[in-house]
């Protein structure tokens, strides 16, 4: 059941050194490239960055002095870079007209393929938006145009143990008919 993938995908932030296999990584990325998007635009590209000394450098720009909680990436056997793509010309349009930022809309929908499909695979993943954007670009050459607006964080997971989700009560975050609960 896909709601079971749902259950198990959870925020990893510890992982075990046992390396990624690459074909688990290519079903992840086959996951992502699946996502739908505004006019089928498909407006991001995934960067997977397994080279231990790139993903080093890589891992040093996704803490700071203010997000060290971050820090955990320094040991993740597996980071990858969610680049949001210029969208095509009838989602640029729509996008602007509806004042809706469709390809950040449609990059994180394909990351959330990609983790959910790490989930399927046994694999633990972390979304990480709190970053230097800047040095990660420069790290991998991502021209100065594009945004990223997501890191992952990829590997297998420490321990098997499932957290309860922390989650609002189901009536509080959905409705039928009409919009209810303001407060
Ligand atoms: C857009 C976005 C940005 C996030 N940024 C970070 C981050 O910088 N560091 C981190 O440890 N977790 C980050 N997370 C993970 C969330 O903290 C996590 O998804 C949330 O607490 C729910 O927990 P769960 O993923 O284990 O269900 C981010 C998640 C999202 C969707």
């Amino acid at each position: 059941m896909l709601l079971d993938v749902f259950t198990t995908r959870q925020s990893v932030r510890e992982y075990s050194a046992k390396p990624v296999e690459r074909e688990k990584i290519a079903s992840c990325i086959e996951a992502a490239r699946l996502a739908p998007s505004a006019c089928n635009s498909q407006p991001w590209k995934i960067i997977v960055i397994d080279e231990p000394a790139l993903r080093n450098r890589v891992a040093g720009a996704l803490h700071d002095a203010v997000m060290k909680g971050n820090r955990f990436a320094l040991d993740v056997p597996v980071l990858v870079a969610v680049v949001a793509e210029r969208s095509n010309f009838t989602a640029t349009v729509g996008g602007l007209l509806k004042r809706k930022p469709f390809a950040w809309i449609d990059a994180a929908i394909a990351a959330e393929h990609f983790c959910l499909q790490a989930a399927a695979e046994g694999l633990g993943t972390c979304m990480i938006g709190w970053f230097s954007e800047g040095k990660v670009k420069k790290l991998l050459g991502i021209p100065r145009l594009r945004r990223v607006p997501l890191m992952l964080t990829l590997g297998y997971p420490a321990t098997a143990h499932l957290r309860n989700k922390v989650r609002k009560p189901v009536e509080e975050m959905s409705g039928f008919n009409r919009y209810s609960g303001i407060r």
